[in-house]
């Protein structure tokens, strides 16, 4: 068993059920989103109250470039948005902020407001948000995998020395740790290309709450089912 004291050092979560959260309350899907943006305060907070270092929020995935524009465009005006709103606070916070996606399908502002935030973000040393932003896990091997194939083309690696290490170092997570729970809120139990290679042996939770009403209380609800799982890794512990 698990123990109380065991926070995990890194948490994913797949932010869902923004959509559903406003039609149930008879509003346009876009209010959804911006509703959303009060439970990454709370979880940003809550995260960096427990002493978690990682804190990965899937926000937007290739495949979402196919929702109706008008959605696409309030998706991108909110990031860009909260991005000014929002970076003094979480300097102040100890938060440092990386975002982790294929940047040139992204407008000039938007550009920008990543490299706003992540540069005045870039010395906080308390927890590290990343936020999966134009990201997908298989678009994201590939072009690990094709990374690969030229350097070994050029000599600079050879190709039996390709092993799990080299692949991990070519993935955009290269510098973080892999996550050890992945949240996904709104009741659907899928990863929707998310972190395919590094959920190997993460724990999941799957939360019925939409993303809008996930709070502090529910992270921390999160936290204590995380506590009472037992991570094998395929091994059997020593008979006592
Ligand atoms: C998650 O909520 C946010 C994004 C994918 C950008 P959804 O917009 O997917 O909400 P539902 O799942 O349709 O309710
Ligand atoms: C996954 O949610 C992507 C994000 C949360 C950013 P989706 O709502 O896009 O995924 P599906 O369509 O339910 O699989
Ligand atoms: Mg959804």
């Amino acid at each position: 068993m698990g123990s109380l004291s065991a926070i995990p050092q890194h948490i994913a979560i797949i932010m869902d059920g923004n959509g559903r959260w406003a039609k149930q309350r008879g509003k346009e899907r876009y209010e959804g989103h911006i509703a959303g943006v009060d439970s990454v305060r709370a979880v940003v907070r809550a995260a960096a109250r427990n002493g978690v270092k990682w804190l990965t929020l899937y926000a937007f995935s290739t495949e979402n470039w196919g929702r109706p524009a008008a959605e696409v465009d309030a998706i991108m005006e909110l990031f860009c948005k909260t991005v000014m709103s929002e970076a003094e606070e979480l300097c102040s916070q100890g938060v440092r902020v990386v975002i982790m996606g294929e940047r040139s399908r992204f407008s000039t502002k938007v550009r920008e407001m990543i490299d706003h935030i992540e540069r005045s973000t870039a010395e906080a040393t308390r927890l590290t948000l990343v936020l999966a932003f134009n990201y997908s896990s298989r678009s994201e091997i590939t072009l690990a995998v094709r990374d690969i194939a030229r350097k070994v083309s050029l000599g600079e690696i050879r190709y039996e020395d390709i092993d799990e290490e080299v692949i991990s170092a070519h993935l955009m997570t290269r510098s973080m740790p892999d996550p050890d729970l992945i949240i996904r809120t709104s009741g659907e139990c899928r990863l929707s290309n998310f972190l395919l290679w590094q959920a190997s042996y993460a724990e999941f939770y799957f939360p019925e709450v939409l993303w809008p009403d996930f709070d502090e209380a529910q992270f921390d609800k999160a936290l204590e089912v995380y506590a009472q799982r037992d991570r094998r890794y395929g091994v059997v512990a020593d008979e006592e």
